[in-house]
């Protein structure tokens, strides 16, 4: 039985395998070769590449001693901004360990989750120890990040990871796991998780301990959620009338996927684009309404109820 995770297995371990982020590659190895970067602030969606990028970095300036110029640390984790402070303090203290280079790294993740006043307090730390240490902030949003910190820092964009180089690293896996993607899983794959190579790789190891044959219902299953056609015969049973026949197909597809009210919605507002039995206008209200009940269900309404709902106006929107 394998214990290891396999989005640490195929983190990336040099530059050229940090996929699909290739301007951001460049520009940084462009910093790496000279043994001299500024602050970075890394932004963008889960599972992109920021953490993995800012270890390749250090593996390239320091070599063998990169873990121990490296100081790792998560703002949301670290009980505020002193215990980042005192641990900055700690680690900046003494020079970098056996290297050329003149300074030593602090990758600080999640910097987002820093009030303001964290961050001007971070602003401070970040200007005291730069003779000694450079930052890589990492953040989901960089406009949480408040400007004076932006503007000390060279600001890198990272975009969910494409959808070609999504299936490259899903085929790449499979292959070294002696998996078979059967027809459609891939594609199943790539779609749920959305961007994101974390989930990608979590999914792929879920599905792995299943079966060794990856089939398109199994990433669904797994990522409790329906397959796409299911969800529009849903939405043709009740364009065609058939109210309760939608109905029990979709309870059915619940259950049998584990997949909640709010799920279903998700699904239903996505599909409801590309379904062909209704014109753009009933696409639209369709997604209009998608919304009401997300919202009515964040507010504690009841499931069922809502989806009924849901589904009797799509039934209504028939010609
Ligand atoms: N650009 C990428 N190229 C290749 N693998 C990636 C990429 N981005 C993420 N991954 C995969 O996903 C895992 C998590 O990535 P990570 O760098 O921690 O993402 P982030 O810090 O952006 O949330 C990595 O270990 C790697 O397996
Ligand atoms: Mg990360």
């Amino acid at each position: 039985m394998e214990l290891d995770i396999w989005t640490e297995k195929y983190r990336p371990k040099g530059f050229d395998e940090v996929l699909g982020q290739d301007d951001i590659v460049k520009r940084i190895r462009a910093f790496v070769e000279k043994k001299n970067m500024p602050h970075l602030l890394f932004s963008g969606p889960a599972g992109t590449g920021k953490t993995s990028l800012a270890l390749v970095i250090c593996r390239e300036l320091f070599g063998e001693s990169w873990h121990g110029n490296l100081l790792e640390l998560n703002a949301s984790d670290e009980r505020g901004i002193d215990v980042v402070r005192t641990r900055v303090k700690d680690f900046a203290r003494t020079h970098a360990l056996d290297s050329k280079v003149p300074f030593k790294v602090i990758y600080l993740d999640e910097s987002d989750a820093l009030t303001r006043d964290a961050q001007h307090a971070l602003r401070r730390t970040i200007e005291d120890n730069a003779r000694t240490c450079r930052f890589i902030l990492s953040c989901n949003y960089s406009s949480k990040i408040i400007d004076p910190i932006q503007s000390r820092c060279a600001v890198f964009r990272f975009r969910p990871v494409e959808t070609s180089v999504m299936l490259t690293i899903a085929r790449n896996v499979a292959e070294k796991e002696g998996l078979e993607l059967s027809g459609g899983a891939a594609d199943a794959l790539v779609a749920v998780a959305e961007g994101d190579a974390r989930r990608l790789h979590n999914l792929l190891q879920s599905c792995a301990v299943v079966s060794r044959t990856i089939t398109e219902r199994l990433v669904y299953e797994l990522a409790s959620m329906a397959r796409p056609q299911e969800i529009d015969t849903v939405l043709e049973l009740a364009l065609k009338g058939d109210f309760t026949a939608a109905r029990k197909l979709l309870l059915d597809t619940m259950l049998s996927y584990g997949f909640s009210g709010l799920d279903a919605i998700k699904q239903i507002q996505q599909q409801a684009l590309s379904l062909k039995s209704l014109d753009d206008r009933g696409r639209l209200r369709l997604i209009e309404h998608c919304g009401e009940a997300e919202f009515r269900l964040s507010e504690g309404a009841d499931e069922f109820v809502q989806l009924e709902a849901l589904l009797a106006f799509v039934a209504l929107l028939r010609k």
